[in-house]
């Protein structure tokens, strides 16, 4: 992170640090993305970071310290069933709390230990409590959030608010965790795994049955792995766990910023417990009763919108902000198509070279197209670099591209054991892993187990590609990996819940979204303001990924004053975003405001930025 803005928030500089195996993962995002699991977009600060952790992780063995203060590592937060925290990573806390693996029969003495994670209110002259982040995925890490970005999730909400996370059943340091893999190379295994990755699902005629063929095979490896504990990972419970969070905090109610499937959580959250409801800001929405039935066709809604902008924001920016101009937004589309096509047949062959790929690599028409998918999360940051990376290649030069979606010089993790040991113990996995965004096992095993079993077999399958085909031109055969990850899984909840997503809360509910989200349309939200009377839709007329994608001061104030006083927006409001895609967005030029009024909005827009910079879970990947 950017030590002036860390230490101009008061919180010294928060170094980055990812496991080696997720760093892979990322590293092969061009690859991977939309195979399973998260798809991970780094870009920026971080980005840097984690190469730096690379050259770090060259030592065999070396775990990287990360505190001064307070515990050494996780193994030394002792569970309990009662709330007890202990001083991490030099300003946090973290906690492990012990609560029923099967909340339908307490009488099951096995336990799950959530690790959570708090981040003090830095204001405490008018304190409002703590309020409770979650990423997305599912899957994804709070902790590993939280601690990287606490201070920026503040900034909106309030400085009198702590900020509050916990990594979800299956996921991080929490207990059970989820691996398909059930080996001390797990993520050497999950990485030549994936290297059997087959292309897209239009790459090729028969692409389809390839690609289902080896979502199930996953599926049921997966599922042999994860066995019993796989009935215990869905969202019922986690929505139960967050209420005991709330019961031992001593906290009457929940307050809560949810994003992507955060939302959903939020979601089954005020159905199961509507009086148990004080804040629910639900950004990113994903429509809870599509979700819940499994492979739905209208996440899709507005995918081709974020793409059209991508066309005519380019043309608008003109040649020197977006290299892959052309004189109207059809001829910018048709340039797209053409490329393409012509990847198809001749993919381009990129040499080997020290400073950026170890080994040649082949830029294939499944690996354009997932990057495409992957660039409409978060269009103001990927967009430029895409169109310069989409002008290369029309020139038959892919480095730009292999650098948009490697890190250069990755290596197969051969020192992993040290990262990964389980010690001999599953149910045990060594604390100082160091922690990651996400798991994507559990990705799987939330996800498949949330929404009803997908039928039909291979044929139904190819049929529902087809139909998302026709969704979105832009992405929607790569995103029917999202549900294809879920075809042949064998576990069954134990609990499921499957609405009405609905209920009077005790105060209402804020359902956030661009007018035009790639994965979670506007629509989405709607929908499920239906079921909760009060509730308002506060839209932000931007593309990408929940509202982060493209900061608006606008969202973020209406944010922060339903944070800090209950006030709703009026509904039909929608605000605009701060930026263009292809604007440049930086605002560290404008640092010095005048009066505190501006220093702190200034402050506001840096903590946006950050917000965006972040790496995305992209929803269900
Ligand atoms: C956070 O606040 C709690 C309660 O006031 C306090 O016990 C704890 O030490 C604080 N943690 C940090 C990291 O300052
Ligand atoms: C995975 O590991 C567990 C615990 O060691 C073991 O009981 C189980 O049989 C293993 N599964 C497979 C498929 O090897
Ligand atoms: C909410 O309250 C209204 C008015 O009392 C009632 O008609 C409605 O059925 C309630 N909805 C739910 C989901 O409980």
């Amino acid at each position: 992170m950017d030590e002036k803005v860390s230490s101009l928030m008061g919180v010294s500089s928060l170094k980055t640090r990812i496991s080696l195996p997720f760093r892979l993962l990322i590293a092969r995002v061009g690859l991977v993305l939309c195979v399973l699991g998260l798809v991970l977009w780094r870009y920026g600060s971080l980005w840097e970071d984690t190469k730096a952790l690379g050259r770090q992780l060259g030592h065999c063995g070396q775990v990287v310290d990360l505190k001064s203060i307070g515990v050494q590592s996780w193994s030394e937060v002792k569970p309990s069933s009662n709330l007890v925290w202990y001083r991490c990573y030099d300003e946090y806390d973290c906690a492990k709390l012990e609560v029923p693996l099967d909340w339908l029969d307490e009488s099951d003495p096995r336990r799950a230990t959530i690790a959570m994670i708090r981040y003090n209110a830095t204001d405490r002259s008018d304190y409002k409590g703590p309020v409770f982040i979650n990423p997305g995925g599912p899957g994804g890490s709070g902790i590993w959030y939280v601690k990287h970005l606490a201070p920026y999730y503040q900034s909106v909400v309030g400085r009198n608010h702590d900020i509050i996370s916990f990594d979800p059943r299956g996921i991080g340091m929490t207990l059970p965790s989820v691996d398909c893999w059930n080996s001390t190379y797990s993520s050497v295994s999950a990485l030549l795994w994936e290297l059997q990755d087959p292309p897209n699902v239009d790459a090729h005629p028969g692409s389809v049955y390839d690609a289902y063929a080896y979502a199930a095979a996953f599926s049921r490896h997966c599922a042999d792995n994860i066995g019993d504990i796989g009935r215990f990972v869905n969202t019922p419970n986690v929505a139960r766990d967050m209420l005991q969070m709330i019961d031992k905090l001593g906290e009457d109610k929940l307050q809560y910023w949810g994003f992507s499937y955060g939302t959903f959580l939020g979601t089954t959250f005020a159905a199961l417990f509507p009086d148990r409801v004080q804040r629910l800001a639900l950004d990113g929405n994903v429509d809870a009763k599509e979700f819940s039935s499994g492979a739905g066709t209208h996440f899709l809604d507005d995918t081709d919108a974020v793409m059209n902008a991508f066309y005519r924001h380019c043309h608008r920016a003109g040649p020197l902000l977006c290299a892959f101009y052309a004189n109207n937004p059809e001829a910018i589309e048709e340039r797209l198509k053409n490329i393409l096509a012509d990847l198809k047949i001749h993919p381009v062959i990129v040499p080997s070279s020290p400073s950026s790929n170890p080994r040649p690599e082949i830029v294939s028409y499944s690996k354009v197209r997932r990057m495409i998918s992957a660039a409409l999360y978060r269009p103001l940051v990927v967009f430029p670099s895409l169109a310069e990376a989409l002008t290369a290649l029309e020139n038959g030069d892919g480095r730009p591209f292999v650098d948009l979606t490697s890190q250069g010089g990755e290596e197969l993790p051969l020192c992993e054991k040290q990262y990964d040991s389980k010690d001999g113990d599953p149910e045990s996995p060594t604390p100082e892993v160091p922690e990651a965004e996400g798991n994507r096992d559990a990705t799987k095993a939330i996800m498949c187990t949330d929404a009803r079993p997908a039928e039909g077999g291979v044929e139904g399958f190819r049929n529902y590609v087809d139909t998302l085909a026709g969704m979105s031109k832009a992405a929607g055969t790569t995103m029917s990996n999202m549900w294809m990850g879920c075809v042949e899984w064998g576990i069954k909840a134990k609990w499921q819940f499957r609405g009405p997503y609905e209920g009077n809360t005790s105060h209402p509910i804020l359902f956030i979204a661009n007018t035009a989200d790639n994965v979670t349309p506007l629509r989405s939200a709607l929908n499920n303001a239906k079921g909760f009377p009060g509730s308002v839709v506060m839209a932000q007329d931007s593309y990408g990924h929940t509202t982060l994608s493209m900061p608006s001061r606008c969202s973020a104030l209406n944010i922060r004053k339903y944070f800090q006083t209950g006030e709703l927006p009026t509904p039909g409001t929608i605000c605009a975003p701060d930026y263009l895609p292809f604007e440049r967005w930086d605002v560290t030029s404008s640092l010095s405001g005048t009066t505190d009024e501006e220093r702190e909005l200034i402050t506001l827009d840096q903590s946006l930025l950050k917000l965006m910079e972040a790496p995305v879970l992209a929803l269900g990947h």
